[in-house]
């Protein structure tokens, strides 16, 4: 199981990078401007330094064009920028063309906006490198994302599609672990779910008696 993190920031990349564990970034418009980055050619140096930070994972960059001949143009331009560069595109019918194009072309997408899984079955079908289905606003409307991503999971075992199952829309720690209980390919997510995989205060607990005993036993 691949983890990526769901940011723009730089800093956060590195603190995930750090503890050994991360395999790609996920962008997406709105990290871009939480991220603070105004101005498309600054975008584009954007994506290429967290490339560069976490080369060879993927990193995905997002078009804005919604038409077809848009959506390529962004596409070829976003895949220049470097060979980790994976391109997201949202699923709409222009996107699943452009999908299908840039596969035959050798460029790798990450199709964007699944609530469906009629909407994966088709990206899977156009060649979709990776399918986002976001199940943090599925959650928010009341709807049970994590169904989503066993239901995708069937359907792509079923046919041996080799699109991979990306979980996207990560709200906290069990979002990550259901998804690794359904096999999800890949998990992105916000640096504080990450985190809270790490803690638990029976580890804290225990690790404190440890040290406490350690001490009374060479210090007296
Ligand atoms: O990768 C998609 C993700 O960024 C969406 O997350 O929290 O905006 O629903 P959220």
């Amino acid at each position: 199981m691949k983890f990526f993190i769901d940011t723009a920031r730089l800093d956060e990349i590195r603190e995930a990078k750090s503890l050994g564990i991360l395999d790609g970034v996920t962008t997406n418009p709105s990290l871009m401007a939480k991220a603070g980055i105004k101005g498309r050619e600054n975008m584009l140096a954007h994506y290429q330094a967290i490339a560069r930070e976490v080369a060879p994972g993927d990193v995905s960059a997002e078009v804005i064009a919604t038409d077809y001949e848009g959506i390529l143009r962004e596409a070829r331009e976003l895949a220049t920028l470097a060979p980790n560069i994976v391109v997201k595109i949202p699923i709409i019918a222009d996107g699943l063309k452009a999908i299908r194009t840039l596969k035959d072309e050798g460029i790798r997408t990450n199709c964007t906006l699944i609530f469906s899984p009629g909407q994966a079955l088709l990206a899977a079908k156009a060649g979709a490198t990776y399918v986002s289905p976001f199940i943090g606003r599925l959650d928010d409307i009341s709807h049970d994302g994590m169904s989503l991503i066993s239901d995708i999971a069937v359907i792509f075992a079923n046919y041996g599609f080799e699109t991979q199952i990306l979980a996207a829309s990560i709200r906290h720690p069990m979002h990550i672990i259901e998804s690794a209980k359904l096999g999800a390919d890949v998990v992105t997510s916000p640096l504080k779910p990450l985190m809270a995989l790490l803690h638990h205060p029976l580890t804290d607990r225990g690790l404190q008696k440890f040290l406490e005993d350690y001490r009374k036993a060479v210090e007296g």
